[in-house]
């Protein structure tokens, strides 16, 4: 009840050292798929746009699920925008950054984390206002060490590094002074939401609340 209804990016990436990207093909595992990553500690969810029934678990999570802050992911265009909105998403993440996707969740109220994997994409992004932005995809476009040279350049921007990121490298990223978080599907496997098998999704939520520790050891 007492959920605020509006997040800045920087929060939704502050609230815990991971991200979970999910996808979902079927409506009736989208509450217990949150409720099992609430349990572990985890409530800002990415329920990425690429099944048919993509919105309709955004809907039902924000519906029945109170406790958890479902955004929605692979956002790559206006439509995607309204339509995750409508659906009760709080938060937006895209692939890639366009002007149009930017002010197209500007226009729906959504924080938006843009993807990007270039100096020119960073700077379109900034140019419209973003400053925290998703690195994507983290590993195959140069990894920690992209992030390095970026944080000369780019000093104030600050990263969720996404893809290819796993719970073994995370600490690495999170070791970076500009990154917040990083995002990965490994809290939620694709055969563990087939099986229903909940408890090791949560499981698999609470491993992620050692990373912030290890890395602040190690920065
Ligand atoms: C994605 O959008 O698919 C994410 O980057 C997830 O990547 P991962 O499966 O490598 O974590």
């Amino acid at each position: 009840m007492s959920t605020p209804q509006t997040f800045s990016a920087l929060q939704v990436m502050q609230d815990a050292p991971v991200i979970p990207v999910i996808v979902l093909n079927d409506v009736a595992h989208a509450v217990p798929m949150a409720r099992a990553l609430v349990a572990g500690g985890i409530r800002m969810l990415e329920v990425t746009l690429r099944t048919p029934q993509a919105l309709a678990c955004i809907e039902a999570i924000a519906r029945e699920v109170p406790e958890a802050v479902v955004g929605a992911g692979t956002v790559r265009s206006r439509s995607d925008a309204q339509a995750a909105a409508n659906a009760g998403a709080l938060f937006a993440v895209s692939p890639g950054y366009t002007s149009a996707v930017g002010q197209a969740c500007r226009d729906v109220g959504l924080a938006l984390l843009p993807g990007v994997a270039s100096g020119s994409e960073i700077m379109m992004a900034q140019e419209d206002g973003f400053t925290q932005l998703k690195f994507f995809p983290a590993m195959q476009a140069g990894g920690p060490a992209m992030l390095k040279a970026w944080s000369g350049p780019f000093f104030d921007v600050q990263f969720c590094p996404t893809g290819g990121v796993t719970l073994q490298n995370a600490p690495e990223f999170l070791a970076l002074p500009n990154v917040v978080c990083v995002g990965g599907s490994w809290l939620v496997p694709t055969d563990a939401v087939a099986a229903g098998d909940w408890v090791r999704v949560t499981a698999l939520a609470q491993a992620t609340h050692a990373l912030r520790k290890s890395a602040s050891i190690s920065a």
